[in-house]
């Protein structure tokens, strides 16, 4: 069995900086067509500036690694306290940025600088929803009394729908939905929303970072939830509704990092999320969706063309290996483990 798909593109990915970035970049590179590429270095990405070398960085990276894949990063901006609108609309219009980011301070990795309040920045979310520039949000509030479970449904109440209230003109993207609550937030509103969903919270729940022995590499925020939380967002990303698409948030960090007493937070899926989906939707009956979740939607969402290019997917007789651990020079990141054989390869 096979299937081809135009080649997908990634709407939420880390490709950090320097050494880490020239070690990952070719990951993405080699199969997807463009991503989002997300602003939280150390310091985070906030002006049109710093997202223009940024991308310049990227693209050089890009260059040593995949000369020929065409890989085109998509750059966004972090939204602080102190975000000028001005600078929002002018890299919007010149093509600099295709987004900004909202991190509640505190939500998550490289986090310290977001916003700390949402009327802080009011005046820059008025100028992005008057020119149509998208707003992709971490939706988790970070109040230490909210457990970490109930991060996200608690977003919606407190801080999305007020927002969307006071501004529905403002075009805005949930970042890796992981709870029921998020997809039928999504469902239950046509204008204006859409939400990307992450390759491992489709494949994984709560017991397989937690049961017999705590497996780091499954830490990430938001945090996996229950398994009733990952089978709506199975129905929602292989539906073929529209406002579903891939956004990997595939982030690598050092296994040392990882397998630590303070272990940070964040799956590197990059280099298998295809030949995962391609599992995901088999299973669900569903893989006449996957085109439209990883290769149609988003670019429709930001106003874009879908690739030219194809991507041919196989089902084998065997399993596939894991891609191999990234080295980055004396450390490496593990690759995302779909705790489950995998018989799809990219050709
Ligand atoms: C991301 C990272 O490491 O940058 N980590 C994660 O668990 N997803 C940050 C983020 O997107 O929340
Ligand atoms: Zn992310």
């Amino acid at each position: 069995m096979q299937i081809t798909l135009r080649q997908p593109d990634d709407w939420h990915l880390h490709l950090r900086d320097d050494a880490m970035l020239e070690a990952v970049v070719a990951s993405s590179a080699r199969h997807f067509g463009r991503a989002l590429v997300m602003p939280n270095l150390v310091p985070p990405v906030t002006t049109g500036e710093a997202a223009r070398e940024y991308r310049n960085r990227i693209e050089q990276a890009v260059q040593s690694a995949l000369p020929d894949s065409g890989f085109k990063p998509l750059m966004t901006l972090y939204l602080t306290d102190t975000t000028e609108a001005a600078d929002v609309v002018q890299a919007a219009a010149d093509g600099t940025i295709l987004a900004v980011k909202l991190y509640p301070a505190g939500a998550t990795t490289n986090s310290a600088s977001g916003v700390t309040d949402l009327s802080r920045v009011m005046p820059v979310l008025e100028a992005m929803a008057q020119h149509g520039i998208v707003l992709c949000v971490h939706g988790e509030v970070t109040h230490a009394e909210v457990d970490i479970f109930d991060r996200e449904a608690r977003f919606i109440e407190t801080v999305l729908e007020p927002l969307r209230q006071e501004l529905p003109e403002l075009r805005v993207v949930m970042e890796h939905v992981t709870t029921r609550d998020g997809v039928e937030y999504v469902a239950a509103n046509d204008r204006n929303l859409a939400a990307t969903l992450t390759t491992h919270h489709l494949m994984i729940n709560r017991n397989h970072l937690l049961v017999g022995g705590i497996k780091p590499h499954y830490y990430c925020l938001p945090i996996a939830k229950r398994e009733e939380h990952r089978l709506a967002l199975v129905k929602a990303a292989t539906s073929g509704d529209e406002r579903y698409f891939l956004g990997t948030d595939s982030a690598p960090h050092t296994r040392s990092s990882k397998e630590s007493d303070c272990g940070c937070a964040g799956v590197f899926n990059a280099a298998n999320t295809m030949v995962c989906l391609a599992a995901v939707f088999e299973e669900a009956g569903a893989l006449d969706q996957l085109e439209a979740f990883a290769s149609l939607n988003g670019p429709r969402w930001y106003g874009l063309a879908p690739n030219d290019a194809s991507m041919t997917l196989r089902k084998s007789g065997n399993a596939s290996p894991l891609p191999p651990p990234v080295q980055v020079g004396d450390e490496c990141v593990m690759p995302f483990d779909p705790a489950r054989p995998i018989y799809w390869e990219v050709i």
